[in-house]
């Protein structure tokens, strides 16, 4: 999935958008979303210019097809080697919203996060945006704590999730076939079922 800036990536797609690898010639459309959708919490421009020229990290944008629209971006945080990575942002245009588009977006990130050989992924989210930790749980990441009072001035706690372990990764991937699992090789959604999570 680490495919050259510019390009088209396969995690998949929703309707009407075009999700591509980010290069930082996206930064400035990426900030102004980032801006209109977070307001005084969106991280400050250089921030963001050096986690999108990091090795570490892989940020996609999703932009109207057929247009230059950005409507969408994400980031990940995953050095290769540590077994583990941070979703860093995502955000989605408040005009594509409840099309998938975020969705996709994550599922591409933790597609990522697991060819770098990461077997856990971590978040964190305002305690208040029930939408966002929605997606999280219907992706499989799970509450592991919270941090009070972490968004300020607002003072909204932060809760911070856990993707373990991550689909297609190392953990998954040594999962041995038993039995008559041996025909089939294990499926994470069969995995995911067998240990009774969400
Ligand atoms: C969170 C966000 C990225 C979701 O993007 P999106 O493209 O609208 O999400 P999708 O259409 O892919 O929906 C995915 C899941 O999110 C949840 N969701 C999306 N819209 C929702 C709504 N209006 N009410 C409840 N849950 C909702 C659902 O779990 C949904 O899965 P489902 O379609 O199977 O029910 C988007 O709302 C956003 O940018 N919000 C502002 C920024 C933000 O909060 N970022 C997260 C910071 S940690």
């Amino acid at each position: 999935m680490s495919e050259q800036p510019g390009t088209a990536v396969g995690a998949g797609s929703a309707a009407g958008v075009r999700i591509r690898r980010a290069s930082v010639s996206d930064l400035d459309g990426i900030m102004s979303l980032e801006r209109s959708v977070f307001g005084h919490e969106a991280w400050p421009e250089q921030a963001m210019r050096a986690d999108m020229l990091s090795e570490h990290c892989y940020y996609l944008v999703a932009e109207l097809v057929g247009t230059d629209v950005l409507v969408g971006c994400a980031g990940l945080m995953c050095p290769v080697g540590s077994g583990e990575g941070d979703i860093q942002t995502i955000a989605v245009s408040p005009m594509v919203r409840g099309r998938g588009v975020g969705r996709v977006l994550m599922a591409d990130l933790i597609g990522e996060a697991a060819s770098r050989g990461a077997s856990r992924l971590f978040l964190e989210v305002r305690a208040d945006n029930p939408i966002a930790i929605g997606l999280y749980r219907a992706l499989g990441f799970h509450e592991i704590g919270t941090r009070a009072g972490y968004y300020q001035p607002d003072n909204v706690d932060a809760v911070t999730m856990r993707l373990e372990p991550v689909p297609g990764g190392p953990e998954v991937r040594r999962v041995g076939p038993v039995g008559a699992e041996a025909v089939q090789p294990q499926t994470w959604e069969e995995i995911r079922k067998q240990d009774g999570a969400c």
